[in-house]
């Protein structure tokens, strides 16, 4: 008997199979899908036949010994105005690509403009608009006083023809306002898609590499919180600064979250004025400026000092509370500018530990000058600021108070407390309310008067006396 042999099996590794792919993302898979696991959009699979991976089309870059590449650093251009050098690492490195995000009608076409016309480049500027007509550019300059000199408006959202046009200018930065509303033809989805989005900021990064020139590129950031869905365009660039702020507020925060040339601890605070955007060089002071009690007479109910950091900038902060008795079955929980499960976490404390009745009471805690505060070294300061609102007594105006809550009301220790202290210390304050954790390693060089407590009991008695 013979043994037919079987054909040896056969992969399909030669051959181009299929794949889907989503218009909107580019997430792809072997099957046809409805809705894009990636994305979530519904019926934006098509098939894709993948293309054969290209040969190259010129020699590849030769390998470099790093120890034999010169150790120079690289020269940064700065603007001049030191709220925003600073939070770049102290000017734009050539060559780098720079994503400002933050909520339309924040002021990042303003600090953009107003940072165009300081740009001491030697060369051209040029501004890429797929937002505004250049009358409307032009109107917003003559608000901010820049008179233009140098500064090129485009208004064109085809990107290709944009660098094109750029090529023959050869500017010394480029700003694309936004990111949002140009387009590649090498990509045939709408403005705004994640391909787009992504086709763009890579084409803009190989423009400011190859040609040595910084760029920044505007990023309007969605409901989410985060620039064009999943921070798809983060990686891709260099660096990335957020502009924060309330609306309804004029302080501008811009804070670097990503900065491939630099350290990410650096904000700056701007006031959105009518001439623009301006420095608020002693932002301490103005966030507390406007505290009730500040006479040194009495204190205020309902509000207390913390001194924050912001990266590595020590910032006093107010936060207030109010307590207000309620007859609804669930009382109202209500924050701005802190973080609510903070507040859940701190009412739930002062419930089970202090004993105050909040179940009663509706629960409004809310950081002054539209800041946001992350910091779990303010847990301690809006407690004592309900405590003080709900016992209606104030709390001294020459106190500030830091210290994360425990669940079991202990305090815990917070970092780099001499740089907190010293920004207290500065603005006149006399006295802290901290952590008694906080001092047992070392005890801080300050003039301050320290009020250790080891629970929040305990700070309450000393800060409420
Ligand atoms: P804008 O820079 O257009 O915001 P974005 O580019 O982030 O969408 O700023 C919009 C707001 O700023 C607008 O509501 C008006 C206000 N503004 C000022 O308060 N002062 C000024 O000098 C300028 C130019 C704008
Ligand atoms: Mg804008």
């Amino acid at each position: 008997m013979t043994t037919a042999r079987k054909p040896p099996l056969r992969r399909s590794s030669g051959q181009a199979r299929t794949v889907f792919a989503c218009q909107e993302c580019g997430f792809e898979n072997s099957k046809w899908l409805g809705r894009c696991p990636d994305c979530s959009s519904w019926n934006t699979f098509v098939e894709r036949f993948p293309a054969q991976r290209p040969k190259a089309s010129g020699p590849a870059a030769a390998p470099l010994e790093l120890s034999r590449l010169p150790h120079d650093e690289e020269p940064r251009l700065a603007f001049g105005l030191p709220e925003f050098d600073r939070v770049l690492g102290g000017g734009v490195v050539p060559g780098s690509l720079v994503l400002i995000g933050g909520d339309p009608g924040i002021g990042k076409s303003t600090l953009l403009l107003q940072v165009a016309y300081l740009a001491a480049t030697g060369r051209p500027v040029l501004y890429l608009s797929g937002e505004e007509s250049a009358r409307q550019i032009k109107l917003r300059a003559g608000r901010l006083g820049v008179a233009g000199d140098g500064l090129f408006v485009l208004t064109e959202t085809n990107l290709d023809a944009a660098l094109q046009e750029a090529e023959s200018l050869s500017p010394g930065l480029l700003i694309v306002d936004s990111i949002q509303t140009v387009h590649s033809d090498a990509a045939p989805q709408a403005p705004g898609s994640i391909v787009q989005l992504r086709q763009c900021t890579m084409d803009l990064m190989r423009w400011a590499k190859g040609t040595g020139v910084p760029a920044f590129i505007v990023g309007h950031v969605t409901k989410g919180g985060d620039i064009a869905g999943p921070r798809l365009l983060e990686h891709i660039v260099d660096v990335v600064l957020y502009l924060e702020g309330e609306r309804f507020s004029s302080y501008r925060l811009l804070r670097s979250v990503k900065n491939r040339f630099g350290s990410i601890d650096e904000v700056g605070v701007f006031e959105m004025t009518g001439e623009g955007m301006t420095a608020v060089h002693n932002p301490s002071q103005a966030f507390i400026a406007e505290r009730a009690g500040q006479d040194g007479q009495g204190g205020a109910v309902g509000s207390v000092i913390v001194p924050t950091l912001e990266g590595s900038r020590p910032l006093l902060v107010e936060v207030q509370a109010l307590t207000s008795p309620t007859a609804m079955p669930t009382p109202r929980r209500t924050t701005n500018g802190v973080d609510f499960n903070r507040l859940l976490l701190i009412t739930a404390v002062l419930t089970r530990r202090v004993g105050l009745s909040l179940a009663a009471q509706d629960v409004i805690a809310s950081v002054v000058g539209g800041l946001r505060v992350h910091e779990p070294a303010a847990d301690l300061g809006l407690a004592l600021a309900i405590v003080s609102s709900y016992r209606d007594k104030p709390i001294p105006p020459d106190l500030v108070a830091l210290g994360e809550v425990g669940l079991s009301a202990e305090l815990r220790s917070v970092s780099q407390l001499e740089r907190r202290l010293l920004e207290a210390e500065r603005l006149g304050f006399r006295r802290c309310l901290l952590p008694q954790a906080a001092l047992v390693r070392s005890k801080p060089r300050t003039n301050l008067e320290l009020l250790p407590a080891a629970t929040l009991q305990e700070a309450i008695k000393l800060g409420l006396a």
